[in-house]
């Protein structure tokens, strides 16, 4: 059974700033030391909800800019209009599906950001959600790679495990750099850590070496 957290100090000052969850800190300060985020960009947020990183991006790209938020669990918070929400298995929507979200007036755009926080249900059995965590992280950089344009960023959340090496090598694979974080807000019990690719390659330009593609 599932215990009730007492709210923490992180947890404390996200409700008091208007965002639903603790985690936006994980996604300021990638943002922070990354320097992610900028005014006009379009950002595809896999397992968006309750919705901080969202709410936190729509912020940092502005009016002009575009956040598609995506999670299986409904987004109930208010969201401003440069956000677009889709209740879905991010997993299962195709890549024409995914260019043409968010845009009411003009065609199919890549994106200049993926972030998945997506997590799975955790069974308490290490392995299994490690397993289950590297599926998702697998998942999501796979539709970023199809979605990105080059010179996009993706951030992707994985919980260490056994796959941990294979999930840095894909992203060293089509991203110019690599970097992993894991932010002061994480949990101090949490095995969580978010591996970060700055710089889409174009395929051309991927390293000639037979590494994996997703
Ligand atoms: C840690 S929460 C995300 C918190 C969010 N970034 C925020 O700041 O509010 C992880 C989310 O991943 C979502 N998720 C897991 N698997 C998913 C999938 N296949 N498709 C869409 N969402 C998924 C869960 O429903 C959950 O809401």
């Amino acid at each position: 059974m599932r215990s009730r957290r007492r709210p923490d100090a992180f947890t404390r000052r996200a409700k008091s700033q208007g965002f639903p969850a603790r985690s936006v800190f994980k996604l300021e300060e990638i943002d922070r030391r990354t320097r992610l985020l900028r005014a006009g960009q379009r950002v595809l947020d896999l397992g968006a909800a309750p919705g901080s990183w969202t709410l936190y991006a729509a912020g940092r790209v502005g009016a002009k800019g575009c956040v598609v938020a995506i999670d299986r669990t409904e987004i109930r918070g208010a969201m401003p209009a440069q956000v677009a929400v889709v209740t879905a298995d991010a997993t299962t929507l195709d890549t024409a599906a995914l260019l043409a979200l968010g845009i009411s007036d003009g065609p199919p755009a890549p994106y200049d950001v993926v972030l998945s926080d997506m997590a799975p249900s955790t069974t308490g059995a290490r392995d299994v959600d490690q397993a289950r965590s590297f599926a998702l992280f697998e998942s999501a950089l796979s539709i970023a790679l199809a979605v990105l344009r080059p010179g996009g960023a993706f951030v992707g959340k994985i919980f260490q495990g056994p796959d941990f090496p294979l999930a840095r090598k894909l992203v060293r694979a089509a991203f110019r750099e690599e970097r992993l974080i894991r932010p002061e807000g994480t949990r101090s019990e949490s095995y969580e850590i978010f591996v970060i690719g700055l710089g889409r390659l174009e395929p051309a330009d991927s390293p000639p070496t037979g590494e994996p593609t997703v």
